[in-house]
């Protein structure tokens, strides 16, 4: 994969995404916030932001940004049917990675948890592939929401052989590439890269959530599987606690800085797909990725 220059002329850092043998950017892109009316920001209109969603893509691949992470459910929901959303931020995305090379970039998405079954995970998979318009993801994921919060005891009862077997057949029929898992419970997630079906783990882990770095991170080293945590910069705990302690905005210290630092300090850890609405975001924290991985590779 040729390497991709940020504006500086520095190269954007990448890691191995366990021993898939791929490479992904240390930062990643997570879409919740362009796809999601609301998302931890009360008042953001989703559809009226549309044009700046598709400007921080962009600017996100032009700066090498290679990992985007999106899932059926980072949309508005649709209020008379169901769990059903209007998949914004997959479609979103599709618009924005339209014409751009696609063996240059890792599209990871998730199933849409309302059908966990054969046929329903076929056809969320088909609906993403559409609206990403791409004929394969690179990563298809359970996803493990607060709805369905399974434990090590009885994961198996949700992620059961049907759906394994499935997520298989979508990898030899080359719809997916890899397979992985989401979810909130580390002691569940652990149990799934036990089982060694997936390839990659998405644990709630932040500077406010550590408690995947007890054994999670270790098991997936061991095991050769990728963490892509979710929420990497305490999705919106830490603007909270800032606009707290910090009416006035007046802080010289970047406090995005410290949680980017503390997630980025384990090995398995092989991106943090940050939630980004702009432009100005995708800057910031390219420059920040740039200059703390620098710095714990020259330690
Ligand atoms: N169950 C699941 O599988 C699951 C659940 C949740 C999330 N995820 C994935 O994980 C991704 C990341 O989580 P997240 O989006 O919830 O939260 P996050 O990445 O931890 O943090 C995003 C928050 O940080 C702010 N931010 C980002 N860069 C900043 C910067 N340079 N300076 C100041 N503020 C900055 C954003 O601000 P603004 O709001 O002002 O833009 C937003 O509030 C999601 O987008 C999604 O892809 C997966």
């Amino acid at each position: 994969m040729a390497p991709r220059l940020v504006s500086g002329g520095e190269e954007i850092p990448r890691r191995p995404l366990g021993s898939t043998g791929v490479e992904v950017s240390v930062l990643g892109f997570g879409t919740a916030p362009i796809g999601l009316s609301n998302y931890q920001l009360p008042g953001y209109d989703q559809r009226a932001n549309e044009r700046l969603s598709l400007d921080a893509v962009a600017a996100a691949i032009d700066r090498g940004i290679n990992f985007f992470d999106t899932a059926p459910a980072y949309a508005n929901k649709v209020p008379t049917n169901g769990w059903s959303t209007d998949r914004a931020s997959e479609r979103m995305l599709g618009l924005a990675l339209e014409g751009r090379p696609r063996d240059r970039l890792f599209i990871a998405t998730k199933n849409m948890f309302d059908r966990m079954d054969a046929p329903g995970i076929r056809a969320s998979l088909e609906e993403s592939l559409r609206l990403l318009k791409t004929d394969y993801v690179d990563l298809f994921r359970v996803h493990g929401i607060i709805a369905k919060p399974f434990r090590a005891d009885n994961w198996r009862e949700f992620v059961n052989d049907d759906v394994l077997a499935t997520f298989e057949a979508l990898k030899d029929e080359g719809k997916i590439r890899f397979i992985g898992i989401s979810g909130y419970r580390e002691e569940a997630l652990c149990a799934a890269i036990e089982s060694g079906h997936f390839q990659v783990v998405m644990p709630q882990f932040n500077y406010f959530h550590r408690n995947a770095e007890l054994e999670l991170v270790h098991l997936a080293k061991r095991r050769g599987v990728a963490v892509a945590p979710m929420r990497p910069l305490t999705g919106g705990l830490m603007k909270a606690l800032i606009e707290e302690i910090d009416p006035e905005g007046t802080l010289t210290a970047d406090p995005y800085r410290v949680a980017m630092q503390y997630i980025l300090g384990f090995d398995s850890v092989a991106t943090i797909p940050v939630g980004m609405r702009t432009v100005a975001e995708v800057e910031h924290n390219v420059q920040l990725v740039c200059e703390l991985e620098g710095r714990r590779r020259a330690a």
